[in-house]
């Protein structure tokens, strides 16, 4: 019998989903577990980014939270950016201006929010439908007229010969544009050259006025937008999202924004030489919240434990019961780890839910029907990385650089795999390095006693990392981490000149 449960056990660890998205509604309402304050923050009205990584559970903590919103009589729309449209392709097409591609995404935005909206008057939820189908008409009118304007230099290349043509939009009042075009020759295009989207504006008509309209035709319940999947949108064209919020729905009474993102991969602010273009995070009443950071357990592995203990039990419950078809009592997660496994399947997630998935579903694959040991979770926290987390920076050679010197100097010499950086020392490999998971940041603005004017961040090499490393040494314990200023200091543009 137990040896039954137990096969059940590390089948069920096997079929966690592996996105959110994939569950449903009433499953991932089930399974959420609250990560220290984090949820209270996000159940606030207030507009507000959410920032994390690949995996950390952006879109588990959006879908929830459009669930409790919505028992609450509350319209909450969610959106999943990487659907919106149908013109495949085109908002990250260099062959189509940036002024095109931002009008299009604007536009198409705005007819997926019409259309949830729309969706949600007819069902006759909404008590006031006749004033809510008011809103959305004028809503459908004021999004033919928003439009991204701007310059666009094209740089043409035939034989020796280039030619340059410039053309601009100007925008003297709204709706009334005057174009001017200058050409010094003609000749066929070969290559083109952007002016960047610093060079633009978005013009949004009465948008404002109708997404009021709108949030009036719902009330009294909140309109809460919910905007997965932000840094799907190509880097050029975030900023015209930003800014189209910030003017038409930020200021709006009875409408709350949240939006996950990618943090480096996020663009939310363009300064313009009198203005600027989107949203300055953390003014514009649009804050920041941190989901990288409150899933950082470094101050307490207890918590860790406890987070990730909660998280496999509530997603192995429901898999374990449609499987065996009646509960199974005493049947815990603990149960399907020797002594030692689970703290170390915890430390080999490094803070993320969907890598501590994915490596339980291969600990426990390696493990057949047994249960799973230290060496299991190594093994599939090495192949993890192998698999997933190395092949992510394979094409940026200035990320594979500085890891190479890192992993040479912290764990090569130092036999260890955390470190100090000084906070300006941070650079974009750093920041690529972070996303990819290949790093992660344990302590921010750690100060050095001796020189209180310096900043320092705590980092760690990835556990898969560090044990692939040690391949056929892995028995041994990985070491703790130390951020002692004498031991722990790396100096990495010396490192990288020397590598
Ligand atoms: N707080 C949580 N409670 C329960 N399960 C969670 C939690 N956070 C994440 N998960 C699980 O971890 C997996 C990854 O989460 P999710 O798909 O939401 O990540 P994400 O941040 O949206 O990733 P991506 O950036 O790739 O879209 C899912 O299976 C999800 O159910
Ligand atoms: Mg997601």
């Amino acid at each position: 019998m137990a040896q039954a449960i137990q096969m059940h056990l590390n089948q069920a660890l096997m079929r966690i989903p592996r996105r959110a998205e994939s569950a449903d509604r009433s499953t991932l309402a089930a399974t959420y577990v609250a990560a220290g304050s984090f949820s209270a923050m996000i159940n606030s009205a207030d507009h507000q980014i959410l920032f994390g990584r690949r995996g950390t559970g952006k879109t588990h903590a959006l879908l929830h939270l459009q669930e409790l919103l919505e028992r609450t009589g509350d319209l909450a729309i969610y959106l999943d950016l990487r659907t919106i449209g149908s013109t495949g392709g085109l908002y990250a097409n260099p062959a189509v201006s940036p002024a095109q591609r931002g009008t299009q995404l604007l536009v198409d935005t705005l007819e997926s929010v019409h259309d949830r909206l729309f969706a949600h008057a007819v069902d006759g939820h909404s008590p006031n439908q006749d004033a809510l189908l008011r809103g959305l008409d004028a809503l459908v009118s004021a999004a033919t007229e928003v439009e991204v304007i701007g310059e666009t230099e094209q740089e043409q290349t035939f034989g020796d010969a280039v030619e340059r043509e410039c053309s601009a939009e100007l925008s003297i009042a709204p709706n009334v544009k005057a174009g001017a075009r200058h050409r010094t020759s003609a000749t066929a295009s070969s290559r083109r050259k952007r002016t960047g989207v610093e060079q633009h504006r978005v013009l949004f008509g009465p948008l404002s006025r109708a997404v009021q309209a709108v949030a009036d035709g719902v009330r009294p319940a909140r309109l809460w937008l919910l905007l997965d999947e932000w840094s799907s949108v190509p880097l050029d064209l975030q900023p015209f999202l930003a800014d189209l919020l910030r003017r038409s729905v930020l200021p709006v009474r009875g409408a709350t924004v949240k939006i996950a993102a990618i943090e480096h991969r996020a663009r939310f602010f363009v300064p313009l030489a009198d203005d600027y273009l989107g949203i300055e995070v953390g003014s514009d009443a649009a804050s920041a919240v941190s989901l990288d950071d409150a899933l950082v357990f470094d101050q307490s592995p207890e918590d860790a434990q406890a987070f990730f203990r909660e998280l496999f039990a509530s997603h192995v419950r429901p898999i374990l019961a449609s499987m065996l078809r009646t509960a199974v009592p005493g049947a815990s997660v603990d149960a399907a780890f020797h002594t030692g496994a689970f703290p170390e399947l915890v430390r080999a997630a490094e803070g993320v839910p969907r890598d501590a998935i994915n490596i339980a579903a291969l600990a426990a694959q390696h493990a057949r029907g047994e249960k799973i040991t230290t060496a299991h979770v190594r093994r599939a926290a090495r192949d993890w990385y192998l698999r997933d987390k190395q092949a992510a920076i394979s094409r940026d050679e200035d990320a594979e650089r500085v890891l190479g010197a890192l992993v040479d100097e912290v764990v090569g010499r130092r036999r260890c795999r955390t470190f100090l950086l000084p906070a300006r020392d941070r650079t974009a490999a750093i920041d690529t390095l972070c996303d990819a998971r290949l790093l992660h940041i344990l302590r921010r603005g750690v100060v050095d006693p001796r020189r209180p004017g310096r900043l320092y961040d705590g980092y760690a090499i990835d556990y898969g990392c560090y044990v692939s490393l040690l391949a056929g040494d892995t028995a041994k314990n990985i070491p703790a981490d130390v951020f002692t200023f004498d031991k722990a200091v790396v100096d990495l543009p010396r490192l990288c000149r020397s590598s």
